[in-house]
């Protein structure tokens, strides 16, 4: 969809939402709010402070300024939330929840401008319970939907995390579909993250909810804790998709129980599998390696790609695992996961993640940047606990045989002249009008047809995509003998997806023999 579509997508669900109609859209539909097109990027103060002392205003400005000073803001880290034990145990005389004076003096409005004036977003927490998590007892938004997001939405909240707790046992459906309902209604656009636990399977119902949901209990900072949420979360791909997210918890990247291995690891996953990026460091106490990982714009552009699609598994053998994302542009992410104890060799092919045949492709490491090429193979010898992540693109371009396009009337596969690749090539009538039309698949900035001509003339044709002449009267010289294969290249600028190519001849010799298309880039 283009970008103004996109929008205007997006302003249609808005208007829908204001009009109170979200109530009635089908449950296969995603929440058309327009939001969180791609999975969110910031930060929450819960994997580093829980309600401990240390959460308090003064950190979370602080934050929003390392946001800012440290370029995380740059790479597309934009929310700043805040999690539990924000509120005071009692809502005023008004019905309203209060700030707690002694963490926000002066409340979350005043932080939520502050957050704003950095050019950055401001999230929040409540639970769709009587009361929050935590012991102390605030109290939850079950039953005040409304009065809490109308509040939220005056304070210029911009993303609100709804937990689990104190649910008195009400169906989940309903008290997170009411929050949805109350949000829509606050004349705010505010991302909505349904933090259920996976309890209820959310992600076979929740995509018309929420923008993203919890697939899992909490993370914690240890290796066993992480890469159970990977394992849980990973067979979820197909419920994923912009505006609609599986979440396997906030990031423990910084927070020091584990190895920069098995941050990688988590960071590299949770991008692959499109999950939100949201930092639960203290970002100022992390490591310069720690932002090294959180800042590396390689791994993040997987986790933005704007297909918005989760990696799915090709293979788990033992705890070595390779997970394959499809990309915007036909590139493939592949993670090779090493979950075990010892150093092992993982090894996938480019076939496999279905780029498409080409003669080479390129393999670009997203970790140490360096690049190389292979004909097919993608392997490496990966340490314990660590993920090799790599980019692949064709570098030499996706072929498509003759034999599988498609010849107008009179046109026959033929093999009778030696030295076409694959098992024949393309002999068109000897007419006016005789084509032969492939479909392939973009992006592609260059057309190259194999031929031969064993005539003396050049045989033209016009070539077109999706039904329009891009080139017209392209000769095709001769090459000497029919068994003398040469190419012919055009530019071309194709866009990604699917398209038809097809080439006509302009004269009554009809076209040459064609042994192939090669799209390129
Ligand atoms: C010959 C040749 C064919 C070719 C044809 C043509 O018959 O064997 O392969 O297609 O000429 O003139 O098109």
């Amino acid at each position: 969809m283009s970008l103004s579509r996109r929008f205007a997508s997006a302003l249609a669900a808005l208007a829908l939402a204001a009009s109170g109609l979200v109530l009635s859209s089908p449950a296969a539909l995603a929440l058309e709010n327009g939001l969180l097109r791609v999975p969110p990027m910031g930060f929450n103060n819960w994997n580093s402070t829980q309600c401990k002392a240390d959460f308090t205003e003064g950190m979370i400005k602080g934050i929003a300024d390392l946001f800012v000073s440290k370029g995380l803001k740059d790479v597309g880290y934009t929310y700043v939330n805040i999690d539990d034990c924000w509120a005071l145990p009692s809502r005023n005389s008004a019905g309203d929840l209060v700030p707690d004076p002694a963490r926000f003096p002066h409340g979350i409005k005043s932080l939520a401008d502050y957050v704003h004036g950095k050019g950055l977003k401001f999230g929040i927490y409540t639970s769709a319970g009587t009361k929050t998590c935590n012991k102390a007892g605030f109290p939850g938004g079950l039953g005040h939907e409304q009065q809490d997001a109308n509040l939220f939405a005056s304070w210029g909240v911009d993303y609100l995390k709804y937990d689990n707790c104190n649910n008195q046992g009400v169906d989940a459906q309903q008290r997170y579909k009411a929050m949805r309902d109350a949000l829509a209604k606050s004349g705010r656009p505010i991302a909505y993250s349904i933090c259920e636990w996976g309890q209820n399977q959310p992600w076979t119902w929740a995509a018309p909810v929420g923008n993203l949901w919890r697939t899992t209990g909490d993370i914690s900072d240890k290796w066993s804790s992480m890469i159970g949420k990977a394992q849980a979360n990973r067979g979820l791909a197909q419920y994923a998709g912009p505006g609609h997210w599986n979440d396997p918890d906030m990031l423990e990247v910084g927070n020091g129980g584990m190895t920069t291995a098995e941050y990688r690891t988590h960071f590299g996953l949770w991008a692959m599998m499109a999950a939100p990026l949201l930092i639960g460091s203290d970002l100022r106490k992390v490591s310069e390696d720690d932002f090294a990982i959180l800042k590396n714009t390689d791994v993040i552009a997987l986790d933005q790609d704007p297909l918005g699609k989760q990696a799915t598994v090709l293979s788990a053998n033992a705890g070595l695992v390779v997970y394959s994302k499809v990309l915007a542009n036909g590139d493939r992410a592949v993670a090779l996961s090493n979950e075990t104890a010892s150093t092992a060799t993982i090894s996938t092919t480019a076939s496999a993640t279905g780029i498409g045949a080409a003669p080479s492709y390129t393999l670009k490491d997203l970790w140490s940047k360096g690049t190389r090429t292979t004909t097919g193979t993608i392997s490496a010898s990966v340490p314990s606990h660590a993920t090799v992540l790599y980019r692949v693109s064709s570098s030499g371009g996706t072929r498509y045989e003759a034999e599988s396009a498609t010849l107008s009337a009179g046109g026959t596969v033929d093999s009778n002249h030696a030295g076409y690749s694959g098992t024949g090539f393309a002999n068109g009538a000897n007419a006016v009008g005789s084509s032969v039309e492939w479909q392939v698949t973009g992006p592609a900035t260059a057309l190259t047809f194999g031929y031969a001509n064993g005539t003396a003339a050049a045989r033209p044709v016009d070539v077109s995509v999706d039904g329009t002449v891009v080139a017209a009267g392209v000769p095709f010289p001769p090459t000497g003998a029919w068994t003398t294969w040469s190419t012919v290249t055009r530019a071309v600028s194709l866009a990604a997806g699917a398209h038809t190519i097809r080439v006509t001849a302009t004269t009554a010799d009809g076209p040459a023999n064609l042994d192939y298309l090669d799209l390129s880039r």
